[in-house]
């Protein structure tokens, strides 16, 4: 067992901080206040190859493991959880997906251009009523013969506005229940499809998160990923990266806060001592960094497995469940060790208590984290 970086996963790191501190840093407050997509930093860092990391190069990808791509997301969470969150869906849920199940010809068409940065993907499987309950959702695709006809809503979308490639769930067949269901291609400016109204969040709020809605959109047979009625299972195994790609984020937002409060400790001075010299404050010191080493084990061992290729399903839920939990708890004490001027945007740790909650949220709840991770403890 190693429990070292190589080389190239430490110049990766050491890449991704240098482009958090000078690219994302600045800005960050303004952004997240005036609800604004880090467009111009997102563009960068598909440039730069941050958002097709494990992509095959011949489709203009990084072709790095995944261990590199959380090391990459927990230095960009640090700083920017807004700009991680493009980065995570386009890389674990959008290339991902469609290297692993498209088409060569889809890989030509979309993957490219996703991998290359020229364009920007989203994920859309949630609907006004149906979000954990992902095999209740009631978005139409019908078929006709060489196209489908696609009629329904999808909430909340990241990247909802600035994707042009969207990968939609869609119902074929009702009475096949999650059989009947398939993914496909959509693109912005097909006939009948509006990105509506944009959420005003608590956190990430540099994210745009966007409901869409589809009336009578024509998508071409071509543009179904995978098998006809595989769009479910091409969902969850898809999610099962995007987990990790979260669990990331959340441990880089809890690595943040806590790097923010230990300097401010050192420097904060009352009844005559740094703050971190009273034990009440050193305790959370230590509680927060050893929450966050454990974060971090969980997320490089289910970034492992999958770079392995065993089976990392329950790997990916207990590190995303873990970290989250990890990211809420260091967050609010961070901003505490501030005391006032952590409850302020200038010290930033009461943004990234804001951002840390989501991650509790997204891609699987916490109470679903514990039933994928239940039934795979019961079934094994
Ligand atoms: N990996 C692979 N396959 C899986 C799977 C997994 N983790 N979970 C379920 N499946 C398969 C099952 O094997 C089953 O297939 P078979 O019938 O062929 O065996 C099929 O999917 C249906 O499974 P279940 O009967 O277990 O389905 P269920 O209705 O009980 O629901 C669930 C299971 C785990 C709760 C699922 O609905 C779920 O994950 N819900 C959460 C949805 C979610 O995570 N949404 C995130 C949206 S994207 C997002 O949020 C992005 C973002 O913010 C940035
Ligand atoms: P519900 O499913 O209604 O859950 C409500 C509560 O009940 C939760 O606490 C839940 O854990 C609990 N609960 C539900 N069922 C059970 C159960 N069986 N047992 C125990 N507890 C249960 N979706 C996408 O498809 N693509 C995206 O890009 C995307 N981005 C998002 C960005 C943001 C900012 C947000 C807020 C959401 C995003 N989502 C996205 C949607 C997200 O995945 C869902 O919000 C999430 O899966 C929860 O679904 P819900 O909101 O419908 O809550």
């Amino acid at each position: 067992m190693n429990f070292e970086l190589t080389e190239e996963q430490q110049a990766v790191r050491d890449a991704a901080r240098d482009f958090a501190q000078s690219e994302l840093l600045p800005e960050v407050i303004e952004r997240d206040t005036e609800q604004r997509f880090p467009k111009e930093q997102v563009k960068q860092m598909g440039e730069l190859g941050f958002m097709a990391m494990m992509v095959d190069p011949k489709y203009g990808g990084g072709g790095m493991d995944t261990i590199s791509y959380v090391v990459a997301m927990e230095e960009l969470s640090k700083i920017d959880a807004s700009a991680s969150v493009s980065m995570s869906v386009n890389n674990s849920l959008v290339c991902w997906g469609l290297e692993k199940y498209g088409t060569e010809e889809q890989k030509q068409k979309y993957l490219k251009p996703l991998a290359s940065g020229e364009a920007i993907g989203a994920f859309c499987l949630s609907e006004p009523e149906a979000g954990s309950d992902a095999t209740s959702q009631v978005t139409e695709a019908l078929d006709h013969g060489d196209h489908y006809i696609l009629n329904g809503t999808k909430n909340w979308i990241t990247n909802g506005n600035s994707a042009s490639i969207y990968l939609v769930i869609a119902q074929t067949d009702r009475e096949k229940g999650h059989k009947g269901i398939n993914c496909l291609i959509v693109e912005k400016g097909m006939d009948g499809f509006v990105v509506g109204k944009k959420e005003d969040k608590l956190g990430i709020r540099g994210s745009d998160t966007h409901m869409l809605s589809f009336t009578d959109v024509k998508v071409p047979k071509e543009n179904r990923v995978g098998e006809e009625g595989f769009g479910f299972k091409f969902a969850m195994s898809t999610l099962n990266g995007g987990r990790i790609g979260i669990a990331a984020q959340a441990l880089g937002i809890a690595a943040g806060a806590y790097e923010l409060a230990l300097k401010y400790s050192k420097e904060r001075k009352t009844f005559g001592k740094p703050i971190c010299e009273h034990q009440a404050i050193s305790f959370k010191l230590a509680d927060m960094a050893t929450k966050i080493e454990a974060a971090r084990l969980l997320v490089y061992k289910a970034a492992w497995l999958k770079d392995q290729g065993e089976d990392f399903s329950e790997a990916s839920a207990m590190a995303k469940l873990y970290a989250s939990e990890v990211a809420m708890d260091v967050t609010v004490e961070a901003v505490q060790v501030h005391g006032g001027y952590g409850y302020v945007k200038e010290y930033h740790v009461e943004r990234l208590m804001r951002d840390a909650k989501i991650t509790q949220i997204y891609e699987g709840t916490s109470e679903i984290q514990k039933i994928v991770i239940s039934r795979s403890i019961l079934n094994d």
